[in-house]
């Protein structure tokens, strides 16, 4: 499956959001990714809809929106409003997970669901035929710069195991700790989206490592 970085904002300089587009509109990132945190679901808040728009100004990427908030189910067509052209919504979040799936469809963007790294994989396998992708979380939810979990590798591979037998278009985004370090293993276990924050952002040159994230062997 096709390669994707999508770059997590989260870690830009936000005195200097324009800059940061400008940046993303000339590299190969072929997505941004936007992450909304409510306080509750996780422990920090970060941005929302007004930030989410601005970005939406400026960039011309594709808008993958991941919400670590609960009652996702509300706010789907405010995502929609702002620009999401993915939303993806958190399953321990959900009350009804298929209704917010339904919704983020009628809605017209794609549709994400994630799990944080503690919970079991096999949990998604009612959700996997109804989905455009699965959102692996390789650190916990909640903060940018935290460190690769490395049982994400077994979890992407019993993931990839059950895409290939339920929905073989799928995709396989991967967020937390990722770099030049570990995106060659994560393509390898079947990942295909990679989202990067400080090591995109932190980076002396910021294209060049969004360049190296793609074409990692
Ligand atoms: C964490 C967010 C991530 C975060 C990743 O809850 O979902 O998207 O920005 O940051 P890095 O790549 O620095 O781990
Ligand atoms: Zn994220």
């Amino acid at each position: 499956m096709k390669r994707i970085v999508s770059p997590s904002v989260l870690s830009a300089d936000f005195s200097d959001l324009k800059s940061e587009c400008v940046m993303l509109n000339e590299s190969a990132a072929e997505w941004v990714h936007i992450d909304v945190m409510d306080g509750v679901f996780v422990p920090n808040i970060s941005f929302g809809f007004p930030v989410i728009e601005a970005i939406r100004k400026h960039c011309t990427k594709f808008m993958d929106v991941h919400i670590m908030i609960v009652h996702p189910e509300k706010y789907v067509q405010r995502f929609a409003d702002a620009g999401a052209r993915m939303l993806t919504f958190h399953y321990e979040a959900a009350e009804k997970p298929s209704e917010v799936i339904r919704l983020i469809r009628e809605a017209g963007m794609m549709v994400g669901i994630t799990i944080n790294p503690d919970i079991p994989v096999e949990k998604l396998r009612p959700y996997i035929a109804d989905v455009d992708m699965v959102l692996l979380m390789s650190v916990f939810a909640g903060y940018g710069g935290q460190k690769f979990i490395p049982e994400s590798f077994n979890r992407i591979r019993e993931l990839k195991g059950m895409i290939d037998e339920l929905n073989p278009n799928c995709m396989i985004q991967i967020d937390g700790g990722v770099s030049d370090a570990n995106a060659a293993e994560l393509y390898a276990c079947g990942a295909n989206v990679l989202v990067a924050g400080s090591s995109v952002f932190n980076a002396p040159d910021p294209k060049a490592m969004i360049q190296r994230l793609l074409t990692m062997e």
